[in-house]
């Protein structure tokens, strides 16, 4: 047998041996557990002082004035657009390939939600796909820096200031990324970052808010965080109801997640750093194989993809006479690298939910219930949302740089792309839409 035979084909499998700890994460230590202990002997689970304290580092960590902790990266998404005023027949814009929480929660404001294309190099909402998508009643954009990769932040705030509105960051993929020199999180007008377990900002469940506009944090106090909606408050229309709960929700962080959160952070930028060696070298490797490119920044643009939360590749079915990313990905998985899978989220405008579901019973589709028109939007609206699923593909999420058993992972790509004739023949090619509604629920 040659070594040029695809494990596919019964050929010698190019990843060998046990790779667990180069995968494992979050990583805990006996700091992390104490942490934990200690808030969980004193019975200081629903408190906000350890919270408190992770706002501050947070904060200072981001290089911005106000951090808020959440109970998950969903109620800071929905918190910081009640920030930002969005409300009844309001609309905002949003990438389509992204989770739900980027823009779902509109719903339970009374705002509409409408998509734009996403740029299919960055896989970040297109720049230039959001002007003639706003209107009298849009509040916001809101910008998800996609499995790590920035989105183009300056054209878009030069649009949303022309435009008098505002932008919310969804930063739950891209912890600690930079856009040209600055930190993801500091450079709309508020963000949101998601903290459960599977980020690369790791701590349970939990969420975080940012900003420098002292309005926007105390609407978001306001809206889930009772206990602080205090004497404290500056914003004049929110003064006389301070004590009250406006938006009915109990928001905070869980302090057991906080605890982690502390200590994660002391560690978070050297772990990322220790990532990115990693996986720009498996990158690197790459570089000019057939078929395949690195998702990620150009190396002199400062921009940096942060933790690489759910790597994926590019995919370019041309150059390899149009094989489906679906038997690219098997062949690659045969070779012992078996978390490569064919696709990413199915774009969120072809869910049955921004459609026909009516789920507080306006008696009409919640989607267009407070709209002044049909802004649903039918599929083949957004052909490069609808069909990146077949230009993408997983990648192995390395921790660490151990470039020995990188190289392995590499080479199981290489292969599969060197001898992409072999797979040609029972090619089953791609299903129509490739993914489920996150990378981890797969149908
Ligand atoms: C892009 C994006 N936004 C928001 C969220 C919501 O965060 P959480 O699960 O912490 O509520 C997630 C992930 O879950 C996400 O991937």
């Amino acid at each position: 047998m040659t070594e040029s035979k695809l494990a596919l084909f019964g050929g010698k499998k190019t990843v060998k041996g046990d790779h667990k700890k180069l995968f494992a994460w979050p990583i805990i230590t006996r700091e992390d557990e104490k942490a934990v202990l200690e808030v969980l002997r004193r019975g200081g689970m629903s408190g906000i002082d350890v919270t408190q304290e992770f706002e501050k580092e947070f904060a200072a960590w981001q290089g911005v004035k106000y951090a808020l902790g959440f109970s998950s990266g969903t109620a800071s998404l929905q918190s910081a657009m009640f920030g930002c005023k969005v409300g009844i027949g309001d609309e905002i814009i949003c990438p389509s390939v992204t989770y739900w929480a980027s823009c779902l929660q509109a719903f339970s404001l009374g705002a509409s939600v409408v998509f734009a294309e996403i740029d299919p190099n960055t896989l970040c909402i297109d720049p230039k796909d959001i002007e003639h998508r706003i209107t009298d009643r849009t509040k916001a954009i809101v910008v998800v820096h996609f499995i790590g990769h920035p989105a183009d932040m300056d054209p878009i705030i030069a649009i949303a200031r022309k435009h008098n509105i505002k932008v919310i960051e969804d930063v739950s993929h891209a912890q600690g990324g930079l856009y040209k020199g600055r930190k993801t999180g500091t450079i709309g007008d508020v963000a949101g970052y998601s903290l459960m377990s599977g980020k690369s900002f790791a701590v349970g469940e939990a969420g975080m808010l940012t900003t420098n506009d002292r309005e926007i944090y105390e609407r978001a106090v306001a809206f889930g965080h009772y206990e602080r909606f205090n004497n404290s408050i500056e914003t004049p229309s929110l003064k006389p109801f301070a004590g009250l709960p406006l938006g009915g929700y109990k928001y905070r962080m869980h302090q057991l997640s906080s605890a982690v959160g502390r200590v994660q952070l002391k560690y978070y930028d050297e772990r990322i750093k220790e990532i990115q060696q990693a996986m720009n070298y498996f990158w690197d490797l790459l570089e000019g194989v057939r078929g395949i490119r690195a998702h990620r920044p150009a190396k002199d643009s400062g921009s940096t993809m942060g933790g690489w939360y759910a790597a994926h590749g590019l995919y370019v079915p041309e150059e390899l006479e149009g094989l489906s990313v679906t038997r690219f990905s098997e062949a690659v998985r045969a070779e012992g690298a078996d978390m490569v899978y064919a696709g990413i989220n199915k774009p969120l405008h072809t869910h049955p939910l921004f459609h026909a579901c009516d789920v507080y019973g306006h008696g009409k589709p919640t989607a267009i219930a407070n709209a002044n028109r049909d802004l649903r939007q039918p599929p083949g609206s957004l052909p490069i949302s609808e069909g990146i699923g077949k230009r993408l593909f997983g990648i192995p999420w390395f921790k660490h740089y151990q470039p020995r058993a990188i190289a392995q992972y590499a080479k199981a790509f290489k292969k599969a792309a060197r001898y992409y004739q072999e797979l040609l023949k029972d090619d089953p090619g791609d299903r129509p839409a490739l993914g489920g509604w996150s990378s981890y629920w797969r149908h």
